[in-house]
């Protein structure tokens, strides 16, 4: 048995996309801050006297996820030789399927917890596998502060590397994040990128032109260019929703307090005060602040109607067994 923590990241340059006919794996690379203060905790159990996986979120037994979650550990039991089913426990402290990247603090945590219960000695790139084959922005949450998912083409095309870019400290970026709605997304991420992929006319353009804003992201993150990073995250945020409205039928991830945050985000930033906004497949916008803004953005986004909460957080550290059996994977910066 043990216990993992993770954090949700956010992608500033997105990863919208499949590479075709191939296990989860992405069409693009993709660019990401880990957070701190949201969390997802899950426990595994292993226990030769369970018939079959047992999978609670919140404490409520979530079957929908339980074949998600069983998919996930399956590669991870395999190459322990294990045959034992496993009692999961998981709790978020953030609304879950919303477009707050569960998913990817969920599966960080259970890949990490499962490794951990097992004793076993793996490497980054294994962690790293198991965690995109059951979501593919989750690897992201193995590393803290800034990561990137980059795609080889070479030797083995479309094979994933995640890079720590660089720790919480070298840029203690802030983000607050607006929750405009506490349903879960109607469409679900890997429905609506293939949705996007084959009926999306600007898909092949979002694919080409990915490499170039990687490297401006990469860039702006080593130099703390703030305002390039705003550029480009902006830029990729607007594109991936663009792509998606673009579908058929067309993929409207947001309401109307979603709109008002980006229009008073931009005012902010053209008053000077260092915020850029990104949203994911979901209405909740997620404001990044320069070190010291967000408490003042967060004030000003909890005025605009619509918006129901507003949580912050500084960039924290990637996951890591918090109790149990086995050692701590070590984690990114
Ligand atoms: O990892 P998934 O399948 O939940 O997809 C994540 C997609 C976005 O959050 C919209 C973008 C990203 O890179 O995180």
């Amino acid at each position: 048995m043990a216990q993992a923590q993770a954090q949700p990241n956010i992608a500033l340059v997105k990863y919208w996309g499949k590479r075709h006919g191939a296990r989860n794996l992405p069409a693009v690379g993709s660019l990401s801050v880990t957070l701190e203060s949201l969390w997802t905790r899950t426990e595994v159990e292993f226990d030769p006297d369970l018939p079959e996986d047992l999978f609670l979120l919140n404490g409520v037994p979530d079957p929908k996820g339980l074949v998600r979650v069983s998919r996930c550990l399956d590669p991870i039991r395999q190459r322990a030789s294990c045959l034992h089913r496993a009692r999961i426990q998981s709790r978020n402290n953030f609304p879950t399927s919303a477009g707050l990247a569960s998913s990817a603090s969920g599966f960080a945590a259970l890949v990490t917890a499962a490794i951990a219960a097992l004793c076993l000695e793996v490497s980054p790139e294994e962690r790293s596998e198991w965690a995109r084959g059951a979501s593919g922005s989750a690897p992201r949450s193995l590393y803290g502060g800034f990561v990137e998912l980059r795609l080889q083409e070479t030797p083995a095309p479309g094979r994933t590397e995640l890079v720590p870019l660089a720790d919480p400290g070298h840029w203690p970026l802030e983000v607050a994040v607006a929750i405009t709605s506490l349903s879960a997304k109607p469409v679900g991420s890997t429905a609506g990128m293939e949705i996007t992929a084959k009926t999306s006319p600007f898909y092949e353009d979002w694919i080409r032109a990915q490499p170039a804003d990687l490297e401006a992201a990469r860039q702006a993150v080593l130099a703390r260019d703030f305002e390039k990073l705003a550029l480009v995250s902006e830029h990729s945020c607007l594109k991936m929703h663009g792509l998606a409205l673009a579908a058929k039928p067309g993929l409207m991830y947001w309401n109307g307090a979603t709109v008002s945050c980006l229009t008073v985000i931009r005012d902010l930033r053209a008053q000077g005060i260092p915020v850029f906004f990104t949203i994911d497949a979901g209405p909740q916008v997620k404001a990044v602040c320069e070190p010291g803004a967000s408490q003042q953005v967060a004030g000003i986004l909890r005025q605009i109607p619509g918006v129901l909460e507003v949580m912050t957080s500084r960039l924290g550290p990637g996951a890591r067994v918090i109790s149990g059996a086995g050692k701590s994977q070590p984690s990114g910066p």
